[in-house]
């Protein structure tokens, strides 16, 4: 009788599965912790020390966010306290957020957590998208901090961040397109939370995404 082939063998398939899924289950592992570490938040001495971190610490909006393309990415990337002549961020350069920069880790990490919780409350997410997650009515708020449309009223509402809070809790009064945002009734307290949310998103390190948020006059004209 001839030798039966490889390919008819029982027992090569059983290995071969066997090999398969146990070489996948490590290579899973594996990019499971590389993801965790860069999944996780840095802290306020990984600023300190100058330790880039995708998702930084809360006490980042203390800090000037600035985005500026990566010739080496390809993308924009945030850039944190000013940039060094390498392109990297110094984080030194400070700036006020609500007439203050210098709050604390707890104090920032309340405030964004409430930012979240109006996020939440409010559905933003049935028109706009954070983080791509969301609807597309509205423009996608990961880099919202960012829209160039903020520092051309910034003079007008003595800085950014008091435009954005001005914006949120009447956006009709101050509409920049045909499509508006309603009114959800956000009170002082919660745009200022909001506006943290947004800083904070700001400096995530997203690899670009959205994609040329740098290179369109300002994120709101994504859709136009
Ligand atoms: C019913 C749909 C809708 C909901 C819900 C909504 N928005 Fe908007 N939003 C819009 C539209 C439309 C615009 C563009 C308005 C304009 O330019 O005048 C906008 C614009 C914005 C902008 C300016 C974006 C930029 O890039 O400059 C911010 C910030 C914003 N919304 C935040 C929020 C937050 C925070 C919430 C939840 C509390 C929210 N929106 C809920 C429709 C919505």
């Amino acid at each position: 009788m001839d030798k039966p082939s490889v390919w008819s063998s029982n027992r090569f398939w059983r290995r071969s599965a066997t090999w398969v899924t146990g070489v996948s289950a490590v290579l899973l592992i594996l990019l499971t912790f590389d993801s965790m570490s860069q999944m996780t938040m840095g802290t306020e001495q990984d600023i300190k020390n100058k330790v880039d971190k995708r998702i930084p610490s809360p006490v980042v909006i203390n800090y000037k966010i600035d985005y500026q393309l990566n010739r080496k990415r390809g993308h924009e990337v945030p850039i944190i306290g000013g940039m060094d002549a390498n392109g990297n961020s110094k984080y030194e350069e400070k700036e006020k957020f609500f007439g203050r920069d210098d709050y604390s880790e707890k104090e920032a990490r309340e405030l964004i957590h409430l930012g979240k919780l109006t996020i939440q409350a409010k559905n933003c997410m049935d028109c706009h998208t954070l983080l791509g997650n969301g609807a597309y009515y509205a423009p996608d708020l990961t880099k919202a901090w960012l829209d160039p449309n903020w520092e051309t009223l910034a003079p007008a509402y003595g800085g950014k961040e008091y435009a954005i809070a001005a914006f949120l809790q009447n956006p009709p009064a101050m509409a920049m397109h045909e499509r508006k945002m309603p009114n959800l009734g956000i009170t002082k307290e919660e745009a200022k939370a909001v506006v943290a949310y947004l800083k904070f998103m700001s400096a995530i390190d997203t690899n670009g995404f959205p994609r040329n948020f740098g290179k369109i006059k300002g994120a709101v004209d994504a859709w136009k």
